[in-house]
């Protein structure tokens, strides 16, 4: 099968220029404008085949927009060929933009003033979805995201987990192909995170839509992605399956959990309790005994809480790890790997 994503020696620079300042700067900005480029994205190259969820991970600045910008014909790249569904985004940017959906959790495409219907309306409009189609969709997505409770609120006061539900929807009312999400889940508390990742994958299962996930949450790419791709500088540091590396990734997680009350007995089977202050308990557990969201399903079927969060390590310490298991890395798993 044709792949869907093909990306060959990808690179894109920018140009920063310096202003010099004062009477004199002014006159000589006119003539020579200095500038140092910035090298965002370095001769990548992968391809991705349809249906398949791909976790582009990596670094503050390594990377991950600029290349999803130039997958989605917002920026035209420096050098290199890629193709989208077989059209070149930034030449065929209409033609692309009919086949992908595409989200930037930072912020919202929808209309921030309009309540999430009317905006669900203006982008029928525009995409010219036809009628049967926007109400299958909307069925669909409301028994995945649950829109009907917020349908009427405008988009600037929604939650922000609400507000990302109404997002993705959004982006998936003309049936794309091709869905990129970047930083779907950031802000996001770990219970609608969770909720948004199983809405992901169902969307991903029932509709083999292609996704590529950019994300600093390793938890994310742990649920939703068989695949990886790990950019730091620019450039590939690995592509290959998660399996691969899951060994450098360490699987003890802690949850720190703010009781609503001062429990006597908030022992859990799977978790052990290593700090507690008042109503606030530390779990450290391990994800080989039992995933966070079971962990937090448990304590939340027993007690009332008022807050928890779950620390995990960081896509940094991952890049570290990498660097210096290189070899072990290189050693193919299952099948062959491609690290770079
Ligand atoms: N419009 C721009 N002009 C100049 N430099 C830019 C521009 N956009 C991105 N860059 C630079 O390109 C590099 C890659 O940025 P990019 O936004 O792709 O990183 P990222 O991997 O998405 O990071 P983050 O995890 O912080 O979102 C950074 O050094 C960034 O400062
Ligand atoms: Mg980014």
């Amino acid at each position: 099968m044709e792949p869907i994503i093909e990306v060959k020696e990808l690179s894109k620079e920018f140009k920063i220029y310096h202003h010099r300042r004062g009477f004199l700067g002014t006159f000589v900005n006119l003539f020579s404008r200095q500038h140092t480029v910035v090298r965002a994205v370095d001769h990548i190259s992968f391809s991705m085949r349809r249906g398949e969820i791909v976790g582009y991970i990596g670094p503050n600045g390594a990377g991950k927009s600029t290349t999803i910008k130039m997958l989605t014909g917002i920026l035209v790249p420096t050098s290199g060929h890629l193709t989208v569904n077989g059209y070149v985004p930034h030449r065929e940017r209409k033609e692309n933009a009919r086949r992908i959906g595409v989200v930037f959790g930072q912020r919202t495409h929808l209309w921030f003033d309009l309540p999430v219907q009317e905006s669900f309306e203006l982008l029928r409009h525009i995409y010219q979805i036809p009628m049967k189609q926007y109400r299958e969709n909307l069925e669909l997505f409301d028994s995945i995201f649950e829109l009907k409770g917020f349908f009427k609120t405008p988009v600037r006061q929604l939650s922000l987990g609400q507000r990302m539900r109404a997002d993705i929807a959004a982006a998936l009312l003309h049936n794309p192909d091709v869905l990129f999400l970047d930083e779907p889940t950031i802000g996001l508390d770990v219970v609608a995170k969770e909720r948004l990742r199983q809405f992901i994958r169902q969307i991903n299962v029932e509709r083999q839509v292609t996704i590529i996930l950019t994300t600093h949450d390793l938890d994310d790419v742990e649920r939703l992605c068989e695949r990886i791709i790990l950019i730091d500088n620019a450039r590939i540091l690995f592509d290959g399956p998660l399996a691969a590396i899951r060994n450098l990734l360490s699987s003890e997680r802690l949850l720190i959990v703010d009781y609503a009350e001062e429990y006597a007995d908030v022992d859990m089977r799977d978790a052990v309790i290593v700090h507690r202050e008042k109503g606030r308990v530390h779990y450290r557990f391990s994800l080989d005994e039992i995933s966070a969201a079971d962990l937090i399903g448990e304590i939340l079927s027993r007690f009332k809480i008022v807050d928890l969060s779950v620390q995990e390590p960081e896509i940094e310490e991952v890049v570290r790890a990498i660097y210096e298991n290189k070899v072990s890395i290189e050693q193919p798993v299952d099948g062959p790997l491609r690290s770079v």
